[in-house]
């Protein structure tokens, strides 16, 4: 490592100082109300490369655009149906992603050589203040190492990107801890490619017809055709083998105890989970709870030195179904029915 990495407050002087190095072509980590990203000119090849090195991220893996007024969207897509003007004044500012046709001002290497981009707008008023003094969209994918689980505070972009990038804006913790719902359209429906904050039944009330891609609960085949590219890379994966036992407390509980402990840690949802001498990490009762915490329990983990998490089942519906999106790909899909 040549440099470190500065951490800057997030004072209007420091904004503008990352505006400085976002307009010549650096790349600049950024808090938001998802997780934090590595913001980049979406216009400027060589800085969106920047990103892509700086993350070590395959090349055809697109980036979100991020914009900080409705009146931007009309530069960044080339086509905008009436059903996603309705999900962005329903949604937006906030954690909902829409891929649209691309504009041909945003260069391939931003969408991971589609001819889609996926556009958000974020409500953390610090990412909305960076874009405006930036004065261009923001490519921004999740601050993290590839495959490693998203930031959701400074330390953690600060642990993956130190001596990779120049600066990161210290906004606090993430309120979400879950990335955007990621969501495309098909005429009448809503289609979602990655859960999030905004559940499936937010978006029932803009269109009666919101479908679930497979690819959000179950493993993509390995060469298959995948709506979103970001469904068929391992993804949030601590050093530690990730194991979700779905069943009861009693039963984890138990299943716990009658198996191997050494180098176990186990992600509970009450002190009620824990088994007798296991160290254990409580992510929290509720959904919400759970999305916040998930991605730092995930690297406190490795922290700890755990060599196996054993986690409890989240809930399929509401947030719940993002909190299992990103456990069951942390897990590499090993589900055991207790
Ligand atoms: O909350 C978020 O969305 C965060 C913050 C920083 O805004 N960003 C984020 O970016 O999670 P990233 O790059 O880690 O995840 C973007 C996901 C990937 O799975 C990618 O494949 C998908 O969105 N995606 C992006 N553009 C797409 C497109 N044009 N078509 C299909 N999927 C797309
Ligand atoms: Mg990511």
């Amino acid at each position: 490592m040549s440099f470190q990495t500065e951490i800057l407050n997030d004072s209007e002087v420091s904004i503008n100082r990352a505006a400085e190095l976002i307009k010549s072509g650096e790349v600049v980590g950024m808090p938001t109300e998802t997780v934090y990203g590595l913001a980049a000119d979406a216009y400027n090849e060589e800085a969106v490369a920047k990103i892509f090195r700086a993350k070590e991220r395959p090349a055809d893996n697109p980036l979100i655009v991020h914009i900080s007024s409705l009146a931007e969207i009309s530069e960044v897509a080339s086509e905008i149906p009436a059903l996603a003007l309705s999900c962005a004044k329903a949604f937006w500012p906030g954690p909902l992603t829409m891929v649209l046709p691309k504009n041909p001002r945003i260069p391939l290497i931003t969408s991971g050589g589609l001819d889609t981009v996926g556009i958000r707008m974020p409500s953390h008023p610090t990412a909305r203040a960076l874009i405006q003094a930036s004065g261009v969209p923001l490519a921004a994918p999740s601050a993290n190492l590839s495959g490693s689980p998203s930031p959701t505070c400074a330390a953690h972009v600060f642990k993956d990107m130190n001596g990779r990038i120049p600066a990161i804006i210290d906004g606090g913790s993430c309120e979400a801890g879950v990335e955007s719902t990621v969501i495309c359209f098909e005429q009448n429906a809503v289609k979602i490619l990655r859960p999030g904050r905004i559940t499936a039944q937010m978006l029932a009330a803009v269109t009666p017809d919101v479908r679930i891609d497979k690819g959000v609960l179950h493993e993509v085949e390995s060469g298959a055709k995948v709506a979103s590219p970001g469904m068929k890379y391992k993804h949030y994966s601590p050093k530690a083998n990730v194991v979700i036992l779905d069943g009861s407390s009693t039963a984890f509980r138990e299943y716990v105890d009658t198996h191997d402990k050494s180098g176990v840690l186990c992600l509970v949802f009450g002190e009620e989970d824990a088994a007798d001498d296991v160290p254990y990490i409580n992510i929290g009762a509720t959904s919400e709870e759970q999305a916040h915490n998930l991605f730092d329990a995930l690297r406190e983990a490795d922290e700890r030195g755990a060599s196996t998490v054993y986690a409890r089942c989240p809930k399929f519906d509401g947030v719940g179904l993002a909190v299992y999106n990103r456990l069951i790909r942390a897990a590499a899909f090993q589900v055991i029915k207790l």
